[in-house]
């Protein structure tokens, strides 16, 4: 009975540890309402500051559909990572591009001031644009979008652990999608394409 019974939690182990893996291993978009935690309504107004310094909200991008993307400059993997991907993404999108609007968002304004952003997105792509803001303005932000941050102490700084996936959302503001980091850009940009094409004037 006993070896049985060790048998079946070793393979009930190996099942839940492969089950991260086939979630990764997934070809098609995560649905919505399996991503969105809790129902909990993804989006919102805010308000930030733009790479001149400037006020800028939701409301500055009326028409517009956006890539929200949130993270920080001193990242050592998954933004920089990220933000090759959004810059091929609207290369593969051509003109459809010119309607959608990427915003990389800190989560790290004590460092990350509008010129040091703004410095760092370009380096990717010109069409990125930082944004930052007051503390509270961030966190009022990563909250509306769900965005999960974690401070990492490291050595006398410190690194963040954040949530990586980018948000198509809407000119309505609706979220219209959830692209996980995994996703290849020429995968994320035919689903965006799709998206935009099915809204119209595409
Ligand atoms: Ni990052």
């Amino acid at each position: 009975m006993k070896p049985t019974w060790i048998a079946s939690a070793v393979l009930i182990l190996l099942l839940l540890a492969a089950l991260p893996l086939s979630f990764q291993l997934w070809p098609a978009p995560v649905p919505l309402a399996a991503a969105v935690d809790g129902g909990q309504r993804i989006g919102g107004p805010f308000e930030l500051q733009g790479p001149d310094g400037r006020r800028v909200t939701e409301q500055s991008f009326e028409g517009q559909w956006l890539l929200v993307f949130f993270g920080f400059t001193r990242c050592a993997d998954v933004c920089p990572t990220t933000l090759v991907q959004i810059a091929k993404l609207l290369d593969g999108l051509g003109e459809q591009g010119a309607r959608l609007q990427p915003l990389f968002i800190s989560l790290d304004p004590e460092r990350d001031t509008p010129e040091v952003l703004a410095a760092y997105t370009r380096f990717f792509d010109e069409r990125i644009l930082g944004l930052t803001g007051s503390p509270e303005q961030i966190r009022q932000v990563a909250d509306a979008y769900g965005v999960y941050v974690r401070k990492v102490p490291m050595g006398d700084t410190y690194m963040l652990d954040h949530t990586g996936s980018v948000y198509l959302m809407s000119p309505a503001g609706e979220l219209v999608s959830l692209i996980s980091p995994q996703r290849t850009a020429a995968d994320a940009a035919r689903e965006i394409s799709a998206a935009l094409a099915q809204a119209g004037n595409g």
